[in-house]
């Protein structure tokens, strides 16, 4: 039998430029990464969206088309403005796009151009991430190669923007405990709140022309992972306006947050649905990882003496907010009926240790 311990996802089929299914101050926490602008398989995408964007890389005018893209974008940046919480953190993966048009290689800055969306709605814009890339590529030449002064500098990066609405988030009575209950570890801490992330492994959108594509060009689980531990507590509620493959809402099934998410894609949502309800296993094992490096970083630097000791993970923790940390293991992963066809509804129940 499931353990009362459980949490909600709901992952609706709807345009994110349009979230009216959604309520004002209803999330705690964005994290997505969109289509984005001027790598080639999102070109139909956008296309879809307003056709004057077709019109202008028909006859070569990409700057345009470009701008035209991201007022596509920023529909939903301003439905996620509307539904994140005061205090609530807004963190968009992003890659620049480097392309040839009209015989003219430049670079499209997205980046840049998504943070000044984010600074005239009105968000506070805090340190990003770059998120360097470990490429097995060859080492590629773009441009002139090694002749001056026509070569082009390679991306191996992505940018990941972290956006706040309003003032810092203020925490009080059970807010207060489900906090300490998901502090990090000192450790993980250490690396994460790094503003370069080396050795997360992922091929993104062909970038470059670079890698294989799927449909959805998802990111790796541990970008989102790192995002929600560090951005949200136990129980918060975590928004993604393009599911895609869903590994936002995979992390927060992890970290035992609840979520809500937007495709416009149904097969994306019911393919996720049938998939998801079978990874317990593999959750659970990412979550003993967790638990094992933990272990392996007190044996390692074992000359330490250690001054706190978390009681329910029984090991010994660096500083007094690792005493309070808790996570569980997965039951189950359960697809609700609802009778809805637009909105499906899993349930993911914990083992209460
Ligand atoms: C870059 S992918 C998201 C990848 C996702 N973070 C993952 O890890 O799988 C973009 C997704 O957004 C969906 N999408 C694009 N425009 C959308 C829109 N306006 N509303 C909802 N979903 C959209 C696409 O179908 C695609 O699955």
């Amino acid at each position: 039998m499931p353990s009362e311990r459980k949490t909600q996802h709901k992952l609706y089929e709807a345009d994110s430029r349009n979230l009216s299914i959604i309520e004002d101050s209803s999330v705690d926490l964005v994290v997505t990464s969109p289509p984005y602008p001027m790598i080639e398989m999102w070109d139909r995408l956008f296309f879809s969206f307003n056709k004057e964007i077709e019109e202008k890389m028909r006859i070569n005018e990409s700057m345009n088309a470009f701008e035209l893209m991201h007022r596509e974008l920023d529909k939903v940046w301003e439905e996620c403005y509307r539904i994140l919480k005061v205090g609530g953190i807004m963190c968009i993966v992003i890659g620049d796009a480097v392309r040839t048009i009209d015989g003219r290689f430049r670079l499209f800055s997205s980046h840049s151009r998504i943070l000044a969306k984010a600074v005239q709605m009105g968000m506070y814009v805090l340190p990003s991430i770059i998120w360097n890339k470990p490429t097995n590529a060859p080492n590629k030449f773009l441009g002139s190669g090694t002749l001056p002064v026509g070569a082009y500098v390679k991306m191996e990066h992505e940018h990941i923007l972290i956006f706040r609405k309003g003032d810092k988030r203020k925490f009080s009575g059970d807010d207060n405990i489900l906090r300490r209950i998901s502090s990090i570890f000192w450790e993980e801490r250490n690396e994460w709140y790094s503003d370069i992330w080396r050795g997360v492994n992922g091929k993104r959108q062909g970038l470059n022309g670079e890698g294989s594509r799927n449909r959805s060009a998802g990111f790796p689980l541990e970008i989102p992972r790192r995002l929600i531990s560090m951005f949200s507590s136990i129980e918060d509620t975590v928004f993604d306006p393009f599911l895609g493959e869903g590994t936002t809402v995979t992390a927060s099934i992890l970290l035992e947050r609840n979520s809500v998410a937007v495709e416009i894609e149904r097969d994306l949502i019911d393919q996720y649905c049938k998939n998801i309800v079978f990874q317990t296993n593999y959750l659970n094992k990412l979550i003993d990882e967790r638990q094992m490096r933990h272990r392996d970083f007190i044996q390692k630097n074992s000359q330490n003496e250690w001054k706190y000791f978390n009681d329910f993970l029984k090991m010994p923790v660096v500083t007094a907010n690792e005493r309070w940390i808790q996570f569980n293991r997965l039951s189950e992963i359960v697809l609700k009926e609802n009778g809805n066809n637009n909105v499906s509804e899993l349930i993911a129940f914990y083992d209460e240790c």
